[in-house]
């Protein structure tokens, strides 16, 4: 049991993979929580777990982050209560296929969930920060939306490019007022999230997938650096290096071949 109170930390898609993993470890570290996402019951057998084991307090909130109407009732909440130690804004997901022939409430929705929702929740959050003259605000992108990375989800990669741009300019904007504006961006990570994507993932070689926790761990310690934009793991940050110096005609026929490879 950890007795260092920190604050309150909100976490976004706290029911699964990357999400679930900054809930164990912030919660490790002693702080509060506030767990947000649509799976009510696994949000509760978390809480009390965590609770449980670690001695802190945990809220849970059942939100669907693509209702905008929810997700500004949660903004409100945040900006009435006591200013949040920390905020990570990571719910997400992934949708394949062609943007043309696809669901375009769909697509709208992740744009919810990744942008509307984050901007949202920043917003309410910081008054209460900048008051406090502390804070952090750790947003979940992905390595895709610091690429340029043709095809794929174009959905996906703009909505997580527009959180790299975001957060970029949100750092700029808090620079000397104590908060740390954090812009994750993993490569491959083992969670449900390719599975809920209907993505076969069996041909992408087993050193380029991380573990949730190796993730949050590489954050959090980038977080103390103050690394604004950060990509975890040694691998994806030559990639990203690589990436920059290889023309946009061979990254359009690599990109071409991971899809078809993960084609199911
Ligand atoms: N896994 C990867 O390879 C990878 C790589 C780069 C970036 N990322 C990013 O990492 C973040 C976390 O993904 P993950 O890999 O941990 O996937 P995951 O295991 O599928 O978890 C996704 C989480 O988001 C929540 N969520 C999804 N839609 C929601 C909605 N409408 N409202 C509220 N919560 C919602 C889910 O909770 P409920 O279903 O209970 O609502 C779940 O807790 C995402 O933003 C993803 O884009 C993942």
């Amino acid at each position: 049991m950890n007795q260092e109170k920190r604050g309150v930390a909100l976490v976004t898609g706290a029911t699964s993979g990357i999400g679930e993993a900054y809930a164990r470890r912030l919660a490790a570290e002693g702080y509060d929580l506030m767990l947000v996402a649509r799976r009510g019951e696994l949000l509760e057998s978390l809480a009390q777990e965590l609770a449980e084991k670690q001695g802190i307090s945990v809220d849970t909130i059942v939100v669907d982050l693509a209702s905008e109407d929810e997700i500004k009732k949660l903004a409100s909440k945040v900006r009435e209560m006591e200013p949040l130690s920390m905020l990570v804004n990571n719910a997400g997901f992934a949708l394949r296929g062609k943007f043309a022939k696809s669901d375009i409430d769909r697509q709208v929705d992740m744009i919810m969930v990744h942008d509307v929702a984050s901007v949202r929740l920043t917003h309410a959050a910081l008054p209460g920060m900048i008051a406090a003259g502390r804070g952090a605000i750790i947003n979940v992108a992905s390595i895709v939306g610091l690429l340029a990375w043709p095809g794929g989800s174009k959905t996906y990669g703009g909505s997580k490019a527009f959180l790299v741009n975001f957060s970029d300019g949100l750092q700029q904007e808090v620079a000397g007022k104590g908060i740390k504006v954090q812009v994750l961006c993993p490569g491959f990570v083992r969670t449900a999230f390719h599975e809920n994507m209907g993505e076969k993932m069996s041909s992408i070689p087993g050193f380029l997938w991380m573990r949730p926790e190796m993730v949050v761990d590489a954050s959090l310690k980038a977080l103390k650096r103050k690394k604004t934009i950060f990509v975890p793991g040694k691998r994806y940050r030559l990639i990203v290096f690589v990436s920059r110096l290889i023309p946009g005609s061979l990254m359009r026929v690599i990109s071409k071949m991971v899809r078809k490879s993960t084609r199911k």
